[in-house]
């Protein structure tokens, strides 16, 4: 689904969000002396994440999109332990939408017909639009969620046409369902329109809203800088990217076929990962030069199956992680892997929170003649060393070992 997500929170005591936060020294693992101690004595990192006001006991999102499409697959999702839910977005009226079938075709590493077997999933695409079910029975299955797990994050992804009383009317009967602080809402819609309607959204939203970015667009950080400075209190990103998964050699018919016929659709899975983290990098510079410590959250969505894809959107700033295909691939279960492999990674690297490290390897991208300029330091460096000292009075106290080394022939 091309589409925008916002999510709101008024009234609720934020927590400050840094970007580049280096760990405090007290936290450091000993080098030396007792670093076995330290390491057996180690407490499990916290996963544990307060995103605008908002208590997650994990990062680990469910992404809008069939696993958040009715109230059995949401309640699921929080029984196997998701930190919190995106529902499949949704509109006034359904009866507008209306899904073919088949949807969805994937891309393997091997495809079909190369003679080897059946390679991995690694792209998916689908030309599936947003929820087909009545508003109505959407909001009684939201509510329900909300009576029976008080203290989880339920978020609404709404998205109406370019009209200010519906988008006003879909909030209200929305915020209606529950309203607590418990509840998110996110929005989506069209990019050239977005000031305008983020403008409608803050005003009349009583929750957090996140707008959440097609990927789509030359600079994803131009609509990203809109909907924060329209008032929205996080970014989502990246929403899927069009695509065509390929053409049937066999009958020349592109895919997913419907009727001998396609069009294209939207590319998510372990393929688009790095496009993904592309993007959320440059919001993430974005905020972090333009926004500040201000609240402002982000969320990082494409192509996560695994902890380590989860560590490197949290590296580039992401408060929280979206998972929507890899849950389709893998089931809900999958929440359990991914916490694990994430405290696997906090453990190896002494972290003992998401604050720890995220938004760490934000600092290391630059431009492409920053990379020159460093280079060349480096290796005049480097030639200088292996050259010697010129003089004596080159000698240093820091580098003296070094330049002891450079001097010795064997
Ligand atoms: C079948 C399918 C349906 C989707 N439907 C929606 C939707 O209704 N609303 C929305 O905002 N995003 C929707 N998405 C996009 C996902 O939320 C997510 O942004 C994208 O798939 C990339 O993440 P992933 O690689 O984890 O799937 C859908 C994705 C898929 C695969």
């Amino acid at each position: 689904m091309a589409s925008l997500n916002l999510t709101q929170v008024r009234g609720k005591n934020f927590v400050p969000a840094e970007f580049a936060r280096t760990r405090p020294s007290w936290n450091r693992p000993s080098r030396v002396g007792f670093k076995v101690f330290a390491s057996e004595s180690q407490a499990e990192p916290d996963l544990s994440v307060t995103v605008n006001g908002l208590h997650m006991p994990n990062p680990f999102v469910i992404g809008s999109g069939p696993p958040g499409t009715n109230y059995t697959v949401m309640k699921r999702a929080f029984d196997e332990g998701w930190g919190a839910v995106i529902a499949k977005t949704v509109s006034l009226d359904a009866a507008k939408v209306i899904n073919v079938t088949p949807r969805y075709a994937r891309l393997r590493a091997e495809p079909n017909g190369s003679g080897k077997a059946k390679g991995q999933i690694i792209g998916w695409e689908n030309i599936e639009l947003i929820s087909d079910r009545p508003l109505e029975t959407m909001l009684k299955e939201f509510k329900q969620l909300k009576e029976e797990y008080p203290d989880r994050i339920l978020i609404a992804s709404i998205m109406e046409e370019y009209n200010k009383a519906a988008w006003e009317e879909l909030i209200d009967r929305v915020e209606q369902t529950g309203i607590s602080a418990k509840w998110v809402l996110q929005l989506a819609k069209i990019v050239p329109l977005l000031e305008e309607v983020c403008g409608w959204v803050n005003a009349k939203a009583t929750v957090p809203v996140w707008a959440k970015m097609t990927p789509n667009i030359t600079d994803i950080a131009l609509p990203a800088r809109v909907a924060l400075r329209s008032g929205c209190e996080g970014i989502a990103a990246i929403n899927t990217i069009m695509s065509v998964m390929g053409i049937n050699l066999d009958t020349l018919r592109p895919e997913p076929c419907v009727e001998g016929y396609s069009t294209p659709g939207g590319y998510s899975s372990k393929a688009v990962h790095p496009i993904a983290l592309a993007k959320v990098m440059s919001i993430a510079k974005m905020m972090k030069s333009e926004f500040g410590d201000k609240d402002h959250s982000l969320s990082g969505i494409g192509g996560v199956e695994t902890g380590g894809d989860a560590a490197e959107f949290i590296l580039l700033g992401a408060n929280t992680v979206q998972v929507c295909t890899g849950v389709m691939m893998h089931g809900y279960g999958v929440v359990k892997k991914l916490c694990s492999e994430l405290k696997d990674f906090m453990k190896a690297h002494n972290f003992s929170s998401i604050e720890d490290f995220r938004g760490v390897s934000l600092q290391y991208f630059t431009t492409h003649t920053d990379l020159v300029r460093r280079q060349k330091e480096a290796i005049e460096q480097r030639k200088a060393v292996r050259k010697g000292l010129q003089s004596d009075k080159d000698w240093t106290g820091d580098g003296f070992v070094k330049e002891t080394e450079s001097m010795v022939s064997n």
